[in-house]
């Protein structure tokens, strides 16, 4: 297993988010769930929505049952509309052509309304255990970072890159963990503005920092 995801679990034991609402139980409407409402929107405003959101409708049954206006009722404050019509297209869709269950692989998730590749992966790799890594904003800058690699991460080359290296780095166990790990070291540690790599456990093993150019990936747009 690659050195990242050693030192990235170590970490996570003593230091990961462990008490998330969509961690208990780690189940794939419950993911999915938090993942969609996560894509523009921080945990902490996330958690509340999340709560009244799977008591409403505890399964996918339910949200897909519901009528549209009642699911943007409970979104209404989390902005981006959009995705609230595409989980509710979506939990029809999964029921009609699925009977309800998720399905488990990449290609099948990326078909569904609203489930881009990170998200599918997301969903994968946490309450499947798959081995599949994803990509968001906070993990691209990581790994931008971790790799020094070079260019706008808004070029298809350099977002081939970067799941390339998202892949190469995946630990072979703890799947759910280490997804959860890479997201939390994004958004507590290696942080756009002010990263605090003396608290990064892959500092050791970070070629931007070995190049004393932290703040310098992921490269920004050029002009
Ligand atoms: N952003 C997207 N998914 C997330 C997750 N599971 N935990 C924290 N931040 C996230």
């Amino acid at each position: 297993m690659s050195a990242f995801a050693q030192r990235l679990l170590a970490w996570f034991d003593q230091h990961g988010r462990h008490d998330l609402p969509w961690q208990h139980p780690r189940e794939a409407y419950r993911v999915w769930l938090a993942e969609i409402m996560l894509q523009q929107t921080q945990v902490a405003t996330v958690i509340p929505y999340f709560t009244r959101f799977i008591a409403r409708f505890p399964d996918i049954h339910a949200l897909a049952a519901a009528p549209l206006d009642d699911v943007l009722a409970l979104w209404s404050g989390l902005g981006y509309y959009a995705r609230a019509r595409n989980l509710h297209r979506c939990a029809r869709q999964i029921v009609a052509q699925y009977g309800g269950t998720f399905p488990r692989t990449l290609e099948a998730l990326m078909e569904l309304p609203g489930i881009g590749r990170s998200t599918a992966g997301a969903i994968l790799a946490q309450a499947f255990g798959q081995r599949t890594p994803i990509l968001d904003g906070n993990v691209r800058r990581v790994l931008a970072r971790y790799g020094a690699v070079p260019g706008w991460p808004g070029t298809p080359a350099v977002q081939k890159r970067l799941w390339q290296l998202a892949e190469a780095l995946l630990p072979d166990e703890r799947m759910a963990d280490y997804t959860q790990a890479i997201m939390d070291l994004g958004a507590t540690v290696c942080t756009a503005r002010k990263p605090a790599c003396v608290r990064c456990p892959v500092a050791p093993g970070c070629a931007a920092l070995a190049q004393n150019a932290v703040a310098e990936y992921p490269h920004p747009r050029s002009k």
